[in-house]
């Protein structure tokens, strides 16, 4: 974890209210793993003290770029929504830990929510550089809100839901998963916390059955797994990123608690990446 400026590269309005920030920060992209966040601090001229915690929306360590795509929902995101290339801007991270993928995944099942494809969108690239098949469910209310295809690898398979019906299949995103539940070896999600909470109970009782659980213990297999650990969510069938508001992004104010199976979770040291069986989850709508 490293404080620097990052040097914004490219700046595109993807979709109403939502930026995608094209950003020089090798340093970042050296060691930064999908499902990881920066904690950013919009540019001097704001004023605005606190950082807002944005996931790393891709990593190309190539290139020693990243990009961050976010939503603006407040003062701090309007005013880096207007940040022009040239700006440096103040980055803390690669923050929090990463998704974990088992070795033996071969069918990599994403699921985001609006926004909440930042969360998984680096996954998919590093499962495909892993040379593994990568289908993507999302879902938002209406078309005008639908991620551009444009900007997804082109072997990602790409399912669409709308709440209205004015793109892809009608209904929630989670209306879509039970059609490739089996095919996934493990899935990964990110999104609004009822989309979360309807998956964890739609994967609650069958992961014992399904993914990577079917296909066999690996050797020292019968040893127990600590919950919490990267062992853990490598061999969960679901994973999750989860949002919350963040003060200090690094353990210290309590400030991004959610509620575990076994007492409160730091969303920013614990998480944002979680087995889906550490979380105590809320009865779906
Ligand atoms: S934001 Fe301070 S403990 Fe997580």
């Amino acid at each position: 974890m490293r404080l620097l400026d990052a040097e914004l590269v490219e700046t595109r309005e993807i979709l109403p209210a939502q930026w995608l920030h094209r950003y020089r920060a090798p340093w970042l992209a050296a060691g930064a793993r999908a499902g990881q966040f920066v904690h950013i601090r919009t540019p001097d001229y704001s004023g605005l003290v606190l950082r807002r915690p944005i996931s790393l929306n891709t990593i190309d360590r190539a290139t020693g770029e990243i990009t961050l795509h976010f939503r603006v929902a407040g003062k701090g995101t309007e005013l880096l929504g207007r940040a022009r290339p040239g700006d440096f801007v103040p980055m803390l991270g690669p923050l929090g830990r990463p998704f974990e993928v088992d070795p033996r995944t071969h069918h990599v099942l994403l699921v985001a929510g609006g926004v909440g494809i930042a969360g998984v969108r680096a996954l998919a690239d590093e499962s495909l550089d892993a040379g593994r098949r990568v289908t993507l469910l999302f879902g938002a209310a209406s078309a005008a809100e639908v991620y551009p295809s444009s900007l997804l690898p082109d072997e990602v398979e790409y399912v669409v839901a709308t709440e209205d019906g004015t793109l892809g299949q009608t209904g929630r995103v989670t209306d879509l998963v039970p059609a490739y539940e089996a095919w996934a070896d493990q899935a990964f999600a990110c999104g609004p916390r009822p989309m979360l909470d309807a998956l964890a109970h739609l994967a609650a009782g069958r992961l014992g059955r399904m993914g990577v659980a079917r296909l066999g213990r690996k050797r020292g297999g019968g040893r127990p797994i600590p919950l919490g650990s990267a062992q853990a969510r490598r061999r969960s069938w679901l994973q999750v990123s989860m949002e919350q508001h963040m003060g200090c992004a690094v353990g210290a104010c309590l400030g991004c608690v959610v509620w575990g199976v076994d007492g409160p979770l730091r969303v920013c040291r614990e998480g944002p990446v979680f087995a889906a069986e550490e979380i105590a989850w809320e009865e779906p709508a």
